[in-house]
C-alpha cells in the first residue's frame, strides 16, 4: 500500500510536510492548493507553494510532494500546469473538492463536482498540457449535494487521462462530519483501471483496513490524523505486514514540535505561534497532555512567547 499526506490549506505546509515525512511511511505529499485564475503565476508562486520544487521536488527525507492547483478556467489550468511543469513537480494534483465559500464562489473546488463534463475538460487541458511523464492526480469528494454523479465524474477524470483519482469519500454538503461513505467509492475501483485513492476519517490502523475493504482501494490519504497522530502512516504500514509497533509518546512527539516551531520560525515569524497552536489543537484529540500546553499558550500573542513556553514546558517532562 502507498500512504499519501493530504493537502491542507495552512496547515500542512513545507515545514509540516518536513517533520511528518522524516517521520516516515509517507510515499507522497501534495502542497496547498494555488489558486488558478485568468493569468499565468509567476514561478516564485510556485516556489512559495512548493519550496520542495528547489530539491527536485522532494521533501529532504525524499518524498516527492505534488503541486496542486485549483481552478474552474481549463484553458489557464493548462496554461499554469504548462508553466510549473517547467520547474519540474513530480506531479500536478487538480483539487475539486474544497468546500470553500469563497473559493466555490469565484468557480473552483466542490462547486466543479456538479459538472462532470468541466471536471473532464478541465483534466483533459492539464494532462495535455504537461509531459507524459508527469502524472497528473485528481483530487475529489462524492459529489456536492449528492453522490449521483461519482461514477461519471470518475469516467470522464480517467477519460480525460488522469493517472490517479483520490476520492474524499463525502459530499461537499456532508462538509467535515462523520462518517465518510468509503462503500460509496467502490463503484469507482470496480470501474476504473486507474488507482483510486481513499480519504476521509482515518484515524486508526483498524480504519485504514476497514476503508480499504469498504472501498476496494490500496492506497489511503491521511488528513487531519496525520496532525493528530505524527507517526500514523508508520503504525498503519507495520500493521499491514504484521509488525508490532510502539506509538510516539508524548514527549517525542514535544521534540518535533519544537523542530516545527525552529523551523517554521526561520520562514514566517508572524504564524509560527498560530500554527503551533494549530497543530496543539489536532495533538489534544490522542494525546490529553497537548490539552494543558494549548491552555498555557493559547493566549499568547508574540511567537517568541510561545517558543519559551513550550520550550520550559519541555523542561518539566
Ligand atoms: C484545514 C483543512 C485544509 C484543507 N485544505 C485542502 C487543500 O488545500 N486541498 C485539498 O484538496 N483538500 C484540502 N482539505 C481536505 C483534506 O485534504 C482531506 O480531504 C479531508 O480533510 C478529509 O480527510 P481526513 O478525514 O483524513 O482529514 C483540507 C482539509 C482541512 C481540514
Amino acid at each position: 500500500m502507498r500512504i499519501i499526506l493530504a493537502p491542507m490549506e495552512g496547515v500542512v505546509d513545507y515545514e509540516m510536510r518536513d517533520l511528518l515525512t522524516r517521520i516516515g511511511g509517507y510515499d507522497r505529499c501534495v502542497t496547498e492548493f494555488v489558486r488558478v485564475t485568468e493569468q499565468i503565476l509567476p514561478n516564485r508562486v510556485y516556489y512559495r507553494f512548493s519550496p520542495e520544487l528547489k530539491n527536485g521536488g522532494m521533501t529532504p527525507a525524499g518524498v516527492p510532494v505534488y503541486l496542486q492547483l485549483l481552478g474552474g478556467d481549463a484553458k489557464y489550468m493548462g496554461l499554469n500546469a504548462a508553466r510549473a511543469q517547467r520547474l519540474n513537480p513530480p506531479g500536478i494534483d487538480i483539487n475539486f473538492g474544497c468546500p470553500s465559500k469563497t473559493v466555490n464562489k469565484s468557480d473552483g473546488g466542490s462547486v466543479l463536482l456538479k459538472e462532470p463534463e468541466r471536471v473532464g475538460a478541465i483534466v483533459a487541458a492539464v494532462r495535455d498540457a504537461v509531459d507524459p511523464s508527469i502524472p497528473v492526480t485528481a483530487k475529489i469528494r462524492l459529489g456536492f449535494s449528492h453522490k449521483d454523479f461519482v461514477a461519471e465524474l470518475a469516467g470522464r477524470i480517467v477519460a480525460a487521462g488522469a493517472n490517479e483519482l483520490c476520492i474524499h469519500a463525502r459530499t461537499k454538503v456532508e462538509g467535515y462530519k462523520p462518517p465518510a461513505y468509503w462503500s460509496a467509492v467502490k463503484q469507482v475501483t470496480d470501474s476504473v483501471d486507474i488507482p483510486v485513492i481513499i480519504n476521509g476519517e482515518i484515524w486508526n490502523t483498524e480504519q485504514a483496513r476497514q476503508a480499504q475493504k469498504e472501498s476496494g482501494c490500496t492506497d489511503v490519504m491521511l488528513g487531519r490524523s496525520a496532525l493528530t497522530c505524527p507517526d500514523l502512516a508508520l503504525s498503519i504500514k507495520a500493521d499491514q505486514q504484521g509488525e508490532a509497533y510502539t506509538m510516539m509518546t508524548w514527549p517525542e512527539v514535544m521534540e518535533m514540535l519544537l523542530v516545527y516551531l525552529q523551523n517554521s520560525e526561520n520562514r514566517h515569524p508572524r504564524f509560527v505561534g498560530n500554527r503551533s497552536k494549530q497543530w496543539l489543537v489536532f495533538l489534544q484529540k490522542r494525546y490529553p497532555e497537548a490539552s494543558d500546553l494549548f491552555q498555557r499558550v493559547k493566549r499568547m500573542k508574540d511567537a517568541k512567547e510561545v517558543f519559551a513556553e513550550i520550550d520550559a514546558y519541555m523542561k518539566t517532562i
